[in-house]
C-alpha cells in the first residue's frame, strides 16, 4: 500500500486528488495538509475521503518526516521549494509529484506527460514535474505532427475559472467574468515557454478565461513546410493515440462540454486549408483532471510500478 501525503489538499486540484486516491485500493491518503481547513474533516470538502481523516496544517519539516512513500504538492507556483528541500534532507527516497510550474524547466526532474514522454521514463522516478493544463492540451495537439511543422504554432486557449486556483483574483471573480471572455498573459505565458521547451518547437499561446468552472479548449493553428492531406494529418493522431485509453479522437470539433469531468482528453476537429500547408486541430480536457490530478496519479502510479489507471477509469 503506497502511503501518499497531499500538500495543498483543499485547493481545486487537491480536492480531485483526494477523490482519485480514495478510489484506489493500492494507495492510501496518509495526510492532507491545509492551513485554512486544519482540524476539519477532509470529507467536508471531498465526500470520497477516508473516514476520520482531518486536514492538518503541516510545514515542510512535518511533511518530510511523516513517513509517506510519496508526496504530492498541489501548491501555488513558487511554494514547492521548502517542501522539496525538507524531503531531500530527511527522506530523499520519497517520490515527489509537483503540480506547480516550479520544476517543469528543471532537467533533474522527469516531466510527466505519460502519453508523450514515454512510460518507461517514469518507472522508478522520484522527482516528477506535472505538466500544466493548457500545456497538456497544446502538446497533445502538436506532438503527432511536430516533425511536419514550419514556423511558430499559434494556440488559442479558453479555460474555466478553476484554472486560476482559489486565491481571489480577477481571473476567478465571477462578477468580472460574467458575460465576458478575459484574455490574459498574451506574451510569455508560463505554458507557452513550457510547451516550446518540451516540444522543441516555438509556440505562441493566447490564453483566455471564461465564466464556467472547469474545462479547457485549445485550438492549434499549425503551418507545414510541405502540403499535407487531411487523411495524412488525421492519421498521425490515430497512430499516436489510437491505443491510448485516456485520449479520444473525434472528427467533430471538441467543445468545452466534451472535455469536462472526463479523466482524459478529446483531440480532433481536424481541418486543413486548400493549399495543404495550414491545419487546425482542437483539444478539450478537464483542467482539474487530465490537466492536473489524473495526470499526477498516472505519474505516481507509473513511478511506483502500480496500475496507471486505477481510481481514474472504472
Ligand atoms: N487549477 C488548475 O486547473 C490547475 C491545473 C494544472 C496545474 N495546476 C497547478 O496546481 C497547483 C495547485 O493549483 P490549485 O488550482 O489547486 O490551487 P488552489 O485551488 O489555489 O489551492 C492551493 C492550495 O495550496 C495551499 N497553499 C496556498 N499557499 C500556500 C503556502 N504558502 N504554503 C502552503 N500551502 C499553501 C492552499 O491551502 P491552505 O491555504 O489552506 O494551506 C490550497 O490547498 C498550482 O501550482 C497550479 O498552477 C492547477
Amino acid at each position: 500500500m503506497l502511503k501518499v501525503g497531499l500538500v495543498g489538499a483543499r485547493g481545486h486540484t487537491g480536492r480531485e486528488l483526494v477523490a482519485i486516491l480514495s478510489r484506489r485500493s493500492d494507495m492510501v491518503l496518509a495526510f492532507a495538509s491545509s492551513r485554512a481547513m486544519a482540524g476539519e474533516p477532509v470529507k467536508k470538502l471531498a465526500p470520497e475521503a477516508p473516514e476520520g481523516l482531518l486536514f492538518e496544517a503541516l510545514g515542510p519539516q512535518d511533511v518530510a518526516t511523516r513517513g509517506a512513500d510519496a508526496v504530492i504538492l498541489a501548491l501555488p507556483n513558487g511554494e514547492a521549494a521548502p517542501y522539496v528541500a525538507a524531503i531531500e534532507a530527511a527522506a530523499p527516497q520519497t517520490i515527489i509529484v509537483d503540480l506547480s510550474a516550479d520544476y517543469r524547466f528543471d532537467d533533474a526532474w522527469i516531466y510527466g506527460l505519460p502519453e508523450l514522454c514515454g512510460r518507461e521514463r517514469l518507472k522508478g522516478a522520484t522527482r516528477i514535474s506535472n505538466p500544466g493544463c493548457y500545456a497538456t492540451a497544446g502538446q497533445l495537439c502538436m506532438h503527432p505532427v511536430r516533425d511536419l511543422l514550419a514556423g511558430a504554432a499559434h494556440l488559442f486557449g479558453v479555460s474555466g475559472y478553476s484554472g486560476a486556483g482559489t486565491t481571489p483574483s480577477r481571473k476567478n471573480d465571477l462578477a468580472a467574468l460574467r458575460d465576458n471572455l478575459m484574455p490574459y498573459a498574451l506574451t510569455g505565458h508560463l505554458h507557452e515557454r513550457e510547451m516550446s521547451r518540451h516540444l522543441g518547437h516555438e509556440v505562441r499561446f493566447s490564453p483566455h478565461v471564461a465564466a464556467f468552472f472547469r474545462g479547457i479548449t485549445l485550438t492549434a493553428q499549425l503551418s507545414f513546410a510541405e502540403p499535407v492531406t487531411l487523411a495524412a494529418f488525421k492519421s498521425r493522431y490515430e497512430a499516436a493515440y489510437g491505443g491510448e485509453p485516456l485520449i479520444a479522437l473525434s472528427d467533430s470539433i471538441p467543445e468545452i462540454r466534451d472535455g469536462q469531468e472526463i479523466p482524459g482528453a478529446v483531440v480532433g476537429g481536424w481541418s486543413i486549408a486548400e493549399d495543404g500547408r495550414h491545419a487546425v486541430v482542437v483539444c478539450a480536457l478537464d483542467n482539474l483532471l487530465k490537466g492536473a490530478a489524473v495526470q499526477a496519479v498516472q505519474n505516481l502510479a507509473l513511478a511506483s510500478g502500480l496500475d496507471e489507471l486505477a481510481g481514474i477509469v472504472n
